[in-house]
């Protein structure tokens, strides 16, 4: 017999770890038992509109019969078989080089993952191979940013820039060197006349400097930041940090695991500001979830590089599930409803939407420091405690979980980011991230929902 919703509860608390684990936040979790469109249903049957399309990833909405047939389908044919060097499968080769062509023929060639944190690995594992084939053994270092979310595999945490995520973990993989990001509401280490963009690419190239250029592999960011904030970056900076990269002989890795597959209104974000990685990451909103998949696209120069080393010094990066036939089929049956509801113009139209909406709703607010947003479905407020010191509340007003609450009673999901300090740290945070076929209806919902939420937690 099926276990009634109570004793489903108890038997999670009792014997299932979840991600940032803590029963604290686990007293009444909530059990997801259905999706359709950009609802999601419990297991008592209350209906929530899904403001963050599951963890950024669910671009297709949910509920895609289509994507169970071409799993199915699939699994009937091959589910699975290695596909180590010597062998390979249709949906993976098929799947390649519909990527590469997506990706405008940036990159020559893709290596799969199961997920996002194993794609910055690979990427990072990548970067100092191709390096040592160069005749470069010792540069291995990476520069990541504050703010940035890469996964939790240890490599990808000692990437990542928010303490919280290293604290019990410690200590992180050596080699690993952060900056200040682009953060334009409270840029840090801004000269007079400076952009916050061009001060942030000046803090790239000095800390190349510091450690001395022969020592670097990479540089890691993500083109709009996505659980440390939605911090948006200027206009200016990725154009800069190319610069500096070629300048210094770095790989620019950019990490599009939420920004990528039309969740920015583009196929891929770095093409807003017409930069061009060495190395890019994928997952989520590549099988918008469905399955699990995940990869890197690499330059040509790269895949030239592991095209030619001798068989002794190969790209010994070894994977059971990579190019893994059932998700590749998945996948690609995902790019097809994209294409076909041309879901990147309805992200833009939607997230254009989105955005006016929430300025209009929170422009005037006393407490709102910043909202970001315009590139599609990507969005945050940021509120402060007092606006013209950009001072954030305190961690004992719970603001952004108690916002987060409000949000649910009132049949909104998302999540939020609390402030990570005292100014100049990210404040308390709401995001907004909802599938790429949510209506105008569910948009003027998420913002008129938010904005309730917010009076009702600060009285205003
Ligand atoms: C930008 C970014 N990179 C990497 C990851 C890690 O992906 P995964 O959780 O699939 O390992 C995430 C996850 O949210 C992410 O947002």
């Amino acid at each position: 017999m099926a276990l009634t919703p109570a004793e489903l509860v108890k038997a999670d608390q009792e014997h299932l770890i979840h991600p940032l684990h803590h029963p604290i936040d686990h007293s009444e979790p909530i059990v997801y038992v259905r999706g359709r469109g950009a609802t999601v249903t419990d297991a008592t049957g209350k209906d929530y509109l899904d403001g963050l399309a599951g963890l950024w990833n669910v671009n297709v909405g949910h509920g895609r019969a289509e994507l169970a047939e071409a799993a199915a389908a699939q699994i009937k044919e091959l589910a699975y078989f290695s596909a180590y060097t010597g062998s390979s499968n249709v949906p993976a080769i098929t799947l390649a080089s519909r990527l590469v062509d997506l990706a405008s023929n940036v990159f020559a060639a893709v290596f799969f993952t199961s997920g996002g944190a194993e794609s910055n690995e690979s990427a990072f594992k990548t970067a100092r191979f191709y390096w040592k084939a160069q005749g470069k053994p010792d540069k291995t270092k990476v520069i990541a940013r504050a703010n940035a979310y890469h996964g939790v595999t240890l490599q990808a945490m000692s990437a990542t820039g928010m303490g919280a995520y290293w604290k019990m973990f410690e200590p992180r993989v050596p080699g690993f060197v952060h900056i200040p990001t682009c953060y334009p509401y409270r840029q840090v280490d801004q000269k007079p006349g400076e952009s916050a963009g061009q001060t942030a690419a000046r803090l790239l190239e000095e800390a190349i400097l510091r450690e001395g250029a022969d020592t670097v592999a990479a540089f890691i960011a993500e083109p709009i930041h996505g659980g440390g904030g939605v911090l948006y970056p200027d206009e200016d900076y990725f154009r800069l940090v190319r610069k500096v990269c070629d300048t210094h002989q770095v790989l620019f890795i950019a990490d599009e695991v939420i920004t990528g597959f039309c969740r920015t209104g583009r196929w891929f974000a770095m093409s807003h500001w017409n930069v061009k990685p060495d190395i890019m990451s994928f997952a989520k909103g590549v099988t918008s979830g469905y399955l699990p998949l995940g990869g890197i696209m690499v330059s040509k120069a790269i895949k030239d590089t592991m095209d030619t080393v001798k068989p002794e010094d190969r790209w010994m990066h070894a994977y059971t599930y990579s190019g893994h036939p059932t998700c590749c089929a998945v996948a690609l049956r995902n790019l097809d409803i994209m294409e076909k509801e041309r879901l990147w113009e309805n992200a833009a139209k939607m997230g254009d939407r989105l955005h006016a909406g929430l300025k209009r709703a929170f422009g005037n607010h006393p407490n709102v420091g910043d909202i970001r947003g315009g590139k599609g479905l990507l969005a945050a407020v940021e509120f402060v405690e007092d606006k013209a010191t950009k001072a954030n509340f305190g961690a004992d007003k719970k603001l952004a979980n108690r916002l987060m609450a409000e949000m649910a009673k009132r049949g909104v999901m998302t999540r939020v980011r609390a402030a990570a300090g005292a100014h100049p740290n990210v404040g308390d945070s709401l995001f907004f991230s909802p599938p790429l076929v949510v209506t105008e209806a569910e948009v003027d919902r998420l913002v008129s929902v938010a904005r309730e939420s917010a009076k009702a937690v600060l009285g205003q």
